[in-house]
């Protein structure tokens, strides 16, 4: 599916000659599955007619400020609110003066200065008006304020002359703005995230171990959910019955201790490192190399305290982004906090566990809590929670 699937995209034309241009960058942006708008300014239509533009969009075309019938339907506020993304093409030197200026007088300026979407300009005017300082200080005006500025390319002009000038073409703003949407959907792209799932298994003997419930399941579906969020992922796991998600780097591993060593020779390279795993607190103190036989009524085993992965990685690492997730059985919240600080973590998932919820299970219900925030989600399906929880770490992550 295309990035621009669905999305709303106002595009802004002012009166320049490439305005013939514009048509076709609609056309292309409609068929890859956008809602276009478009907003011209009086001198535009003098280029190209608001009835070619309604015609490739389906949606009138709005012209006016003060217009009675636009504003009772889609008015100025309404198109800056329903624009995920605005492109003024193109955009001449008058116009960028005017936004420069934060001027309102027309409606297309008005939608400039009363939307929070991102705002992009395709700049397309003569070259010496181009070079005028006076256009220059304007775009640098733009550019501080996050409005983000395509061309102009360089080439023959409609007036005869050569330089920089003319407008982008249509393709190459088309792949602009789907550019735009990609790394929207992609905040994690060129991060790694490191995520440790399942159990761990602890010898016993060669046929014996001790472990836990842990199906994995909730792992694999974070690997999942950030590989979709253009991470790379590496997974760290222990012995379950789950395919890795495609794209996503799987380590195999047994007990609690070969996943610590892993787990901190992998955190090097990560920017994000996630403990779901279910890790045995305790493993056998000595390790029998036959199977133990039935000589005795009863036998003990000593055992030995696990290292905490997270807690080594957390410490070692203090710039990584370490999230914790903690299975309780009472007071919830009271533990999952102390874990945040004790382990030092950025971020720690509690989830509620008893008889059929938590563990093995298709389904969780969690507690999303860092310093200075917490999200309650409700029981879902772990893949849907493994989605809403990667958004908000993602967040997190790229607000820290
Ligand atoms: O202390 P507790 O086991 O409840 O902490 C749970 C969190 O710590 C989980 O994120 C789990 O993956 C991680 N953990 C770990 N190594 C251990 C024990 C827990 O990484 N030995």
């Amino acid at each position: 599916m295309s990035d621009l699937n669905n999305k709303q995209i106002l595009i802004g034309i002012s009166g320049g000659i490439a305005a013939y241009k514009t048509a076709e960058l609609v056309r292309l942006l409609i068929k890859k599955g956008a809602n276009v708008r478009v907003c011209m300014t009086k001198a535009a239509v003098k280029f190209i007619t608001p009835l070619t533009l309604q015609a490739l969009t389906g949606n009138p075309v709005a012209t006016d400020l003060l217009d009675p019938e636009a504003e009772a339907a889609m008015g100025h506020i309404e198109l800056a609110r329903w624009a995920d993304l605005i492109m003024i093409a193109p955009a001449t030197a008058d116009l960028i003066a005017r936004i420069a200026g934060g001027h309102a007088d027309d409606l297309l300026t008005t939608i400039c200065l009363a939307t929070e979407a991102p705002l992009h300009i395709a700049p397309a005017m003569n070259r010496v008006m181009w070079d005028n300082p006076a256009t220059q200080e304007n775009c640098k005006n733009l550019q501080q304020r996050n409005i983000t500025l395509h061309g102009p390319a360089n080439g023959e002009q409609a007036c005869g002359e050569t330089g920089a000038g003319r407008m982008l073409e249509a393709l190459e703003l088309a792949k602009i703005i789907e550019a735009e949407f990609a790394s929207q959907a992609k905040p994690l792209a060129g991060k790694t995230v490191l995520i440790t799932a399942g159990p761990t298994r602890e010898a016993i003997d060669p046929v014996r171990f001790i472990s836990n419930r842990s199906s994995g399941k909730m792992g694999y579906a974070i690997a999942k959910a950030a590989k979709e969020l253009g991470a790379n992922v590496t997974l760290i796991s222990g012995p379950v019955a789950l395919e890795a998600p495609e794209g996503v780097h799987r380590e195999l591993v047994e007990s609690a201790k070969e996943m610590h060593r892993e787990t901190l020779k992998q955190a090097k390279s990560a920017d994000i490192f996630i403990a779901t795993a279910a890790v045995s607190d305790y493993s056998p103190a000595n390790v029998a190399n036959q199977k133990i036989k039935k000589t005795e009524d009863k036998f003990s085993l000593a055992l030995n305290y696990n290292p905490d992965i997270l807690f080594d990685v957390s410490h070692a690492f203090p710039d990584l982004f370490s999230v914790g997730f903690a299975a309780e059985t009472e007071d919830l919240i009271k533990h999952a906090q102390g874990k945040l600080k004790r382990k030092k973590l950025d971020m720690i998932v509690a989830n509620p566990v008893g008889k059929d919820q938590g563990f093995d299970q298709d389904t969780n219900q969690v507690e999303v809590i860092w310093q200075g925030g917490h999200i309650s989600l409700p029981e879902k399906d772990k893949a849907e929670l493994a989605v809403e929880i990667m958004s908000i770490v993602s967040q997190q992550f790229n607000d820290k």
